[in-house]
């Protein structure tokens, strides 16, 4: 079996300070269905949180809106204080009406409060990196990005995100504080973001793809992806996870679970090297669909 460390996906520093490796864990998925309420299984839950550091994935993304709130508490109740060097990454900007419900708030007062209950819930005195969920379309853009950058200044975070953001709206962004995150859609199968990613390579803005693991029954129709896969005696998402890590040293994938198996899994992926020819071989997999 592949060792199980983080740190095998080799190290990035968030805002050029912030070092963490680069795969890291998503904590959507330690809630209930629909991302609502609490998780099914609650002490699982805690244990994929407490395996977290044995396996030195020291980069959590979590989000007020997750539970709402259950995902934060769960992190502060079983991680604080952190272990060093644990960097937890939360989100405002999203209200919760019900089980897979998501309105947009962008109202300054609200990402205000969001950021400040958050440092609440995680029992921490500084968000290391806030993230605006969603650029709310009903409030003025340039509120929203300066507020995040009064947040700023008053220390309530440290570095800021955006997230599902076009490349003009970082640009944008960037004229009123340091954009040093881009959390997007994209995975294996789905690169409409690519554009994006490139971005941010360029910028040194570390681009954050939600739904990491998708893109396995695109590796399983393929005989030249499945060989790839059992060569590295792997499981498709496994592959689909490390063809993320080659793609960009920008890359900081967060694959989510609420089960301690299944990020141990995941972990396992930082340990594949994939080569440049079979990640060539992939990507035109992926891009024949
Ligand atoms: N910015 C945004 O708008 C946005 C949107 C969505 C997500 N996110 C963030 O991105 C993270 C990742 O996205 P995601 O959770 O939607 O997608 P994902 O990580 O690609 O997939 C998660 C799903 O796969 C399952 N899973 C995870 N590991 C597995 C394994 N080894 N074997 C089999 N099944 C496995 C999980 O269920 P089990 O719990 O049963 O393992 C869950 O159903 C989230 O946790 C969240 O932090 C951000």
């Amino acid at each position: 079996m592949t060792k199980l460390d983080a740190a095998l996906s080799g190290s990035f520093a968030i805002g050029g300070d912030l070092k963490v490796n680069r795969l890291g864990f998503g904590a959507m998925r330690i809630t209930g269905p629909g991302i609502w309420g609490p998780p099914t299984d609650v002490e699982e839950a805690k244990a994929t949180l407490r395996r977290l550091p044995d396996l030195n994935v020291d980069f959590i993304d979590t989000a007020e809106s997750y539970g709402p709130y259950i995902s934060e508490e769960l992190i502060g109740e079983v991680l604080a204080p952190y272990a060093k060097g644990t960097i937890v990454a939360t989100k405002g900007g999203l209200t919760r009406t019900g089980p897979n419900e998501w309105p947009q708030l962008g109202r300054p007062e609200f990402l205000r409060q969001g950021a400040i209950l958050s440092l609440r819930r995680l029992k921490i005195e500084r968000i290391d990196l806030w993230q605006l969920h969603r650029i709310d379309a009903k409030v003025p853009a340039r509120e929203q990005f300066e507020t995040i950058a009064e947040l700023q200044k008053e220390g309530i975070i440290r570095h800021a995100g955006l997230s599902q953001v076009s490349v003009a709206e970082i640009k944008e962004a960037q004229k009123y504080f340091k954009v040093t995150t881009v959390q997007n859609l994209y995975n294996f199968a789905n690169r409409e973001s690519e554009d994006v990613l490139d971005y941010c390579e360029q910028q040194g803005i570390g681009f954050i793809p939600w739904f990491p693991l998708a893109g396995g029954d695109l590796v399983e129709g393929h005989a030249e992806a499945k060989a790839i896969v059992a060569k590295h005696n792997a499981s498709p998402s496994q592959i689909a996870l490390a063809w993320l890590l080659k793609r960009s040293p920008v890359m900081l994938p967060i694959p989510g679970t609420g089960k301690v198996k299944h990020l141990e899994d995941n972990v396992a992926a930082a340990g594949i090297q994939l080569s440049d020819e079979d990640f060539a071989t992939l990507d035109a997999v992926a891009r024949k669909g």
